[in-house]
């Protein structure tokens, strides 16, 4: 087991953090845009093996990260349900809403093989691509957050319309969230078998929860993910991004799921949060994409600030939220020399 993340991950701490970073592949990579261009829509890139291995090994011939991650969407289960997905140009995605007891019968039992296995054979193409130091990482939405975009059929400030179904109509929320638990398990366990190393479970909207929500909605879903893929692959390591909660909901959610590492934003208290999870996970993050964007001396500084709380706990660098589109790429550069020293 050579790669730093892995070895992170298996519970080792290195003097230099492994660096990989949230959304490497994407807009503000010239290369990128014209793939993205080539292949006309989102779905279509993201569902054509060829341009989807493309585009993820585009950061890797820039850029000496330790981990690659497969080129998809969070979207992309909810679409293999039989959920209609679209990208709408210059805002985001689209799904047909799936609110209502009709719209959950509607969608399929299980994910269509057609779907998920180009996800899979682009990930076989990537890994006979990829250096065999470089880590693959899969990946998928956690059932919360993906639920909240079928249930709005797009994002919204706050993901109102999904918190309030989950409030009148818990037994129909449930029954989206348990054919999520169950998609998305099968597609982590797909993407391990096809040749990804470890996996991360995005949950973006966790924040909007309050404490027993988060519980029944982002908790439970989690660990049953966890323990459903682990029963297939025992040494599966996962990485948890449930973004912008309390450290007691880090603490409950990594004791509940057995996560390896926790995933933690920009507005974390690095401090605090070492104090309290260092010795039962590792940590990932936490760079804000925004200072990235102003990059100089204020990037030095931050990254400094980072590798400094960290220490010698188990740490892996990362920002604390996607790279934005008009990040200059001069300061990526800068950001992984420092970052590697
Ligand atoms: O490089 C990588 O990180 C791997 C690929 C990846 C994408 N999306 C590609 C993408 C990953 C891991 C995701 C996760 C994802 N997708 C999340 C969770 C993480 C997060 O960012 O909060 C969410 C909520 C989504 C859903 C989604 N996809 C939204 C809300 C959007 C629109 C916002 C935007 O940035 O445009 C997308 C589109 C998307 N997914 C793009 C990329 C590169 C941009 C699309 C384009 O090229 O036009």
């Amino acid at each position: 087991m050579h790669n730093p993340i892995l070895r992170v991950l298996g519970g080792e701490s290195l003097a230099r953090p492994p660096i990989w970073m949230m959304r490497q592949a994407g807009r503000y990579l010239p290369e990128y845009r014209a793939v993205r261009a080539k292949a006309g829509d989102f779905v279509t890139l993201c569902l054509t093996p060829e341009l989807a291995a493309e585009v993820t090994l585009q950061p890797i011939r820039r850029f000496p990260f330790d981990a690659a991650i497969i080129f998809s969407d969070i979207l992309i289960v909810p679409h293999a349900l039989g959920v209609k997905l679209w990208f709408e140009e210059g805002e985001g995605p689209r799904l047909e809403p799936v609110a209502t007891q009709a719209g959950v019968q509607a969608m399929r039992p299980e994910v269509d093989r057609n779907v998920v296995t180009r996800v899979y054979e682009a990930i076989g193409r990537v890994r006979a691509d990829l250096s065999k130091d470089t880590a693959l990482i899969g990946f998928c939405g956690a059932p919360w957050t993906v639920a909240s975009y079928m249930v709005a059929g797009r994002g919204t400030p706050d993901q109102g319309p999904a918190r309030n179904l989950a409030k009148s109509d818990p037994k129909l929320f449930a029954a989206i969230i348990e054919r999520l638990v169950d998609a998305t398990a099968t597609h982590l366990t797909g993407q391990l078998e096809a040749g990804a190393d470890f996996l991360q479970l995005f949950d973006t909207w966790a924040g909007v929860l309050d404490d027993e929500a988060f519980e029944r909605w982002c908790i439970q879903p989690s660990a049953e993910i966890v323990r459903r893929v682990r029963a297939k692959k025992p040494d599966a390591k996962i990485i948890l991004f449930p973004k912008g909660i309390s450290i007691t909901n880090m603490e409950k959610i990594v004791a509940a799921c057995g996560g390896d590492a926790i995933s933690i934003d920009m507005h974390a208290d690095r401090k605090a949060v070492r104090a309290r999870l260092s010795d039962r996970c590792a940590i990932q993050g936490n760079l804000d994409p925004d200072i990235l964007i102003e990059g100089g001396m204020a990037l030095d500084r931050a990254v400094d600030a980072i590798l400094e709380d960290f220490g010698s706990a188990r740490h892996i660098f990362n920002l604390g939220h996607g790279i934005k589109p008009q990040t200059p790429i001069e300061n990526v550069e800068r950001m992984i020399a420092r970052v590697k020293g």
